[in-house]
């Protein structure tokens, strides 16, 4: 540790998905090598980093927001406030023009000169903002980590896929992947400290290449999955084209890769499928979803879905529709498409009227509920394993985990079930939820009755 920061506090906000969640653990890493202690809330702190997301324009709403409340904070007292992440990457010196009470500007490639960024922003502002074509090496060390018990592991960044939609090639580059040495170090320092769970994470994990040995995917996640004392592996995000027989494979072999996938769909319909550039059409999509439910039974399945994407009829839309009904996702995530800068599709007229894409977006929630309460009726009654992350956030001196398919099931218990693994009891549920009462902790994981 340097004593560069000794003293000063920092918090960091971080929007978008579980790489920037990651990220955000190394940014506290970073700060707290550094010297900084970390504040509960942004008024108590010295040094504030807001980590962006740009994939959608509702993340930048959320952030022009939270931004506006910096400013007026920033107002009442001397604090350091940078902006770091995809809207950084994305928008660079044009945030520090609009927001002059920006003080650095930092994008996902540089968080290792965070120190030096942060002493030249209190001399004067800054802007530190490049893509790098090299993994950047940041070791299980330098993570401040939100959770005991569960881990992200990044595995390689960045995407080659350019779906007409998506702003991700040109907030996080070209894919890079990570020498599998150095991953290996990392989940094996974690399975040690006694982490139960890892989750690789890439935005296309499934065209991982070891730069070392050229080895794929599915010969990593054996390697990981195989690392004394971890108990489960789950790895996201997962591209439909690349999800070849040899992933399915290590998946029946090893009892550690857990049975969920998250294998977004985005549209139902070929014709919108090839518009967006994605690279498989309804028929390939249906047919990988039949194959890993029948050779790897108990499986949960969970997607993301875009509505309103330009030139999507009535009847593109029922055919999405329709994949839910066929293969009864676990969990959707979905979205109203908005156009974004840089990208293709950009370029189309956004010609599905507003009020459309809110109807469409609320039918295919409404379906996705009635799907998701019926999978989850039918556990109830039934035992289920459960790692447990930690307490409720229902409250109640309940607790919360999740099962092997990724369902998140709050529970009594008792004792301190957290870390470990329990048999839980489902005696009802939501359509997001499980909930019931555990049986003791156990350290053995299991996988759930079929
Ligand atoms: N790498 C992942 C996810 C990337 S972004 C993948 O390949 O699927 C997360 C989700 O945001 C996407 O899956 C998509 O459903 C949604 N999304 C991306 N761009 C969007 C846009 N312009 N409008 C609406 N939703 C979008
Ligand atoms: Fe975006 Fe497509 Fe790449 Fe996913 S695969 S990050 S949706 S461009
Ligand atoms: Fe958002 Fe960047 Fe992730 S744009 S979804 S934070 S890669």
């Amino acid at each position: 540790m340097t004593a560069g920061l000794k003293g000063l506090k920092y918090f960091v906000r971080t929007f978008g998905c579980q790489m920037n969640e990651n990220d955000s653990e190394h940014i506290a890493g970073v700060l707290e090598r550094e010297g900084a202690a970390a504040a509960g809330r942004p008024e108590d702190a010295d040094i504030i980093v807001v980590n962006t997301c740009a994939v959608r324009e509702k993340s930048e709403e959320k952030l022009r927001s939270y931004l506006g409340r910096l400013a007026s904070l920033k107002k009442r007292r001397g604090v350091l406030v940078g902006v770091a992440g995809c809207v950084a990457q994305l928008a660079r010196g044009d945030l520090l023009k609009k927001r002059p009470f920006i003080d650095f500007v930092i994008g996902p490639a540089n968080y290792a000169e965070l120190p030096q960024v942060l002493a030249l922003a209190a001399e004067k502002p800054g802007v530190r903002t490049q893509w790098s074509p090299e993994w950047q090496e940041f070791g299980a060390e330098t993570a401040v980590r939100a959770s005991r018990v569960s881990a992200f592991v990044p595995i390689m960044e960045g995407c080659d896929n350019f779906c007409s939609y998506c702003v991700v090639p040109f907030t996080r580059g070209r894919e890079k992947s990570r020498p599998s040495s150095s991953i290996l170090r990392e989940v094996r320092s974690l399975a040690a400290e006694g982490f139960q769970e890892i989750q690789l994470l890439g935005q296309n994990v499934n065209s991982y290449r070891d730069p070392e040995k050229a080895r794929s995917f599915s010969a990593l996640l054996e390697e990981v999955c195989a690392v004394e004392g971890l108990d489960w592996v789950r790895f996201l995000t997962s591209h439909p084209k690349d999800f070849g027989d040899d992933i399915i494979r290590t998946l029946a072999r090893r009892p550690e890769a857990c049975r969920q996938i998250h294998l977004p769909l985005q549209s139902g319909s070929s014709r919108v499928l090839e518009r967006m550039n994605r690279g498989y059409s309804r028929e390939g999509y249906l047919a990988l979803a039949s194959r890993l439910q029948e050779r790897l039974p108990g499986i949960l399945l969970s997607t993301d879905v875009i509505v309103g994407f330009p030139g999507e009829s009535e009847e593109d839309f029922e055919r999405t529709c329709d994949v839910l009904r066929r293969v009864r996702f676990a969990n959707i995530f979905s979205f109203r498409y908005s156009p974004r800068p840089l990208t293709a599709a950009a370029k189309l007229p956004d010609d599905v009227p507003l009020e459309v894409k809110r109807r469409r977006l609320i039918a295919l929630q409404d379906l996705q509920r009635s799907i998701q309460i019926e999978i989850n009726r039918s556990f109830v009654g039934r035992e289920v394993r459960v790692l447990c992350l930690g307490p409720s956030v229902k409250g109640g001196g309940r607790f919360a985990g999740r099962s092997e398919g990724g369902q998140i099931v709050n529970f009594e218990a008792a004792g301190d079930p957290v870390g470990r693994f329990v048999d839980v009891r489902v005696t009802g549920c939501g359509p997001y939820s499980l909930h019931g009462t555990s049986g003791p902790a156990d350290c053995t994981p299991r996988r759930f009755p079929i």
